[in-house]
């Protein structure tokens, strides 16, 4: 199995002790690729819809998105982790998803995303990751990924890794491990409800501007080209 990893933060703190005992489980037999935000990931998106308009080949950004999304592409498990920042996904994440725009349902989905699952780590000193992990979840159900198991936890404690009780630490190993062990055996997930819905609104959009226009747009044209809709 080919496990892509998204760091939300480069500290080897909390996040990194939470990721390694998750990954711990699974190095065995499978392939990890990690990327570490911000070092790895884009600058900021400007906006210029060339992705959109035109092929995000030619994003002002594409050597630092490109090897990221072809990793992606390769993966058959994507695992997202990162600490929760003002309730929500720190900015440097939010940053990478804005250049997978043109990747969305209502864009130029990728198939291979139907058949990915994908894992969202995360913690907090003590809100709810829910927010923050809702900002990931909902770019990976629109890019296609149907399966997006999440898992957060609260520290309670304090913010520095060493800092934490030895029980704190334990726990959190324990617990994320056992996380872990879902994903030993590799499994295409079915596609949800969900991401059918969202590829159906696609479809519908896409025919209806089709209908309206004599010259495909890139978006049109390549759902012509995957045989998903016709002319
Ligand atoms: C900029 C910033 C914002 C944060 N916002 C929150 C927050 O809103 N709620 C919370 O419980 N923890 C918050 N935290 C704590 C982090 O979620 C996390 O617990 C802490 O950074 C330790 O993880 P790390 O060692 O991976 O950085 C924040 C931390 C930072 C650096």
């Amino acid at each position: 199995m080919n496990i892509v990893v998204i760091n939300g933060t480069e500290i080897r703190g909390c996040t990194y002790q939470m990721k390694e005992f998750f990954l711990s489980e699974l190095r065995e037999g499978n392939t990890i690729t990690e990327f570490y935000l911000p070092k790895d990931g884009p600058a900021f998106c400007l906006g210029c819809k060339t992705c959109f308009m035109k092929d995000e080949a030619l994003c002002p950004h594409a050597a630092q998105v490109q090897p990221i999304w072809s990793a992606i592409m390769n993966a058959d498990l994507l695992v997202f982790a990162y600490p929760v920042y003002v309730m929500r996904a720190p900015g440097q994440l939010k940053t990478l998803l804005d250049h997978f725009g043109a990747h969305w349902i209502a864009h130029r989905p990728k198939k291979e995303m139907f058949t990915k699952r994908a894992v969202i780590l995360t913690q907090s000193v003590g809100a709810p990751n829910k927010g923050a992990q809702s900002d990931v979840e909902t770019s990976l159900n629109w890019m296609g990924v149907s399966d997006v198991k999440k898992f957060g936890l609260k520290l309670m404690e304090g913010v520095i890794w060493p800092e934490l009780s030895e029980k704190k630490r334990k726990d959190i190993e324990t617990k994320t491990k056992a996380f872990a062990h879902q994903f030993l055996n590799p499994r295409v997930p079915r596609m949800s409800l969900k991401v059918r819905l969202y590829f159906l609104i696609g479809k519908i959009t896409q025919k209806m501007v089709l209908s309206r226009t004599l010259v495909p747009s890139v978006d049109t044209r390549y759902w012509l080209d995957q045989g998903w809709i016709k002319r």
